[in-house]
């Protein structure tokens, strides 16, 4: 597997070389969240890798759904709460099944939580310009609707993207 983005593994490097130490390859466009890459890198890569290209069976990829869910209400709503309370049950991406439980993240922040799923969103899944980035806001308004992640699972339901 070819890494689509070195950029992404460096910055897990620059991770560990604490706060500031983030790096880029020379040539390559600055992630426009950095704050979401290091987040990601942090907190969903172990399960999702450092380019989102998922775990078969185990963890889906993101590199194509996110881009079409942050482009509808429901679907950013979808996004926030996959985060906020994680996800539980069979699921299919594209013509791949997951069945497994995605943990949840509710421990971090609302900004924090928007700028993952940006990066997620803008650099993992190539969502178009015309696609307004997620805001602290909509993950708060998520956040006073508690949920778990089997309801996650069936909101998913109303919002999936055709099979392409
Ligand atoms: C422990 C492993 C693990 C970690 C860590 C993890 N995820 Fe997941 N994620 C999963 C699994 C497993 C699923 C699918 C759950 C299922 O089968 O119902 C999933 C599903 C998702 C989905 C839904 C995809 C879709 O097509 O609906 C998104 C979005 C997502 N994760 C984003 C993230 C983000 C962002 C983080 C970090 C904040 C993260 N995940 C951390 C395992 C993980």
């Amino acid at each position: 597997m070819i890494p689509r983005r070195c950029g992404v593994g460096l910055l897990l490097a620059g991770n560990l070389l604490g706060a500031g130490g983030v790096v880029f390859a020379a040539g390559e466009s600055a992630p426009q969240f950095p704050e979401g890459a290091a987040s990601f890198q942090q907190n969903c890569a172990v399960c999702h890798g450092a380019s989102g290209a998922g775990l078969p069976s185990l963890a889906p990829p993101l590199t194509a759904y996110p881009a079409r869910y942050a482009a509808s209400a429901e679907g950013r709503r979808q996004l926030a709460m996959t985060v906020l309370y994680g996800l539980f049950g069979e699921i299919a991406v594209a013509d791949k099944r997951f069945d497994f439980k995605m943990p949840d993240f509710a421990r971090l922040d609302d900004a924090t939580l928007a700028a993952t799923l940006n990066f997620v969103v803008f650099e993992l899944a190539h969502a178009p310009a015309t696609v307004a980035p997620l805001t602290a806001a909509e993950i708060a308004a998520e956040r006073a609707h508690p949920a778990d992640g089997a309801a996650v699972r069936e909101h998913r339901k109303t919002v999936v993207p055709a099979t392409p």
